[in-house]
């Protein structure tokens, strides 16, 4: 295939309050990566697929995904790291010769539909830049310093970015060989490489879950598109 998928879910998320690691934690018929994935799965295109988890967690979720997705599906499983971006890099060192355009997506964006996939896919091909999925922001945000407020930011300046974000391999392997320091998303990690990062519209299934109010919600919509 020449459009790989690296999904990442080695994070331990803590703040779901649950046991197991986020990625693992139940969620309809499945898993916050089971869902993540068939999402994946459900592209217009053949995909390579990197599944990041930790390292206990591989050959139970080489397992599971090997009896549970099409065979036609391209795999690889492998331990992640202590950072989200070293676990990307985990994900990155797996890819297949052929593959020109990598897209990097977080498990805990378990609802986001094959669409933005596809259409994340088809902007990096098109355009030849970094493609990121952004929302407008909807509060009123401010720039706070020692409990102040400091200004008022202008909103229609701002998205709020989701993932998966997409890249031309081989730009995304040299801002990784680059990187310095921590980024929270690799659109950052690619714009202090000095890549040129676009954003397209975002899907607002595609949010994060992070505290279980969200994995309430998303058990909501899980219910509502099964019914
Ligand atoms: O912690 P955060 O919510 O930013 O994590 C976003 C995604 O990155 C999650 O899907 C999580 O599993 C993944 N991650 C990872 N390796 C880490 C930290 C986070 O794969 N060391």
């Amino acid at each position: 295939p020449s459009v790989a998928v690296i999904v990442v879910a080695a994070g331990s998320g803590t703040r779901l309050g649950r046991p197991e690691p986020k990625a693992f934690v139940p969620l309809g018929d499945g898993t916050l990566l089971s869902h993540a994935v068939r999402g994946v799965l459900g592209m217009r295109e053949p995909v390579q697929l990197v599944v990041v988890v930790p390292a206990e967690r591989v050959d139970q979720t080489r397992a599971q995904l090997l009896a549970g997705a099409d065979a036609s599906a391209e795999l690889a499983v492998v331990a992640g790291g202590e950072l989200r971006q070293d676990s990307v890099a985990a994900g990155l060192a797996q890819l297949a010769p052929e593959v020109g355009i990598v897209l990097v997506h977080d498990a805990a964006r378990a609802l986001t539909p094959s669409l933005l996939f596809d259409e994340v896919a088809a902007a990096v091909r098109t355009r030849g830049h970094g493609i990121v999925p952004g929302l407008p922001v909807v509060d009123t945000v401010k720039r706070v310093a020692d409990g102040r407020v400091v200004e008022t930011v202008d909103r229609a300046e701002l998205a709020a970015v989701q993932t998966p974000q997409g890249f031309p391999r081989g730009a995304l392997e040299r801002a990784y060989r680059l990187a310095g320091g921590e980024f929270t998303d690799d659109a950052a990690l690619a714009a202090a490489a000095g890549m040129q990062v676009d954003v397209v519209p975002g899907d607002v299934r595609a949010f994060k879950i992070t505290v279980p109010a969200d994995l309430r919600r998303a058990e909501q919509l899980v219910a509502e598109t099964a019914g």
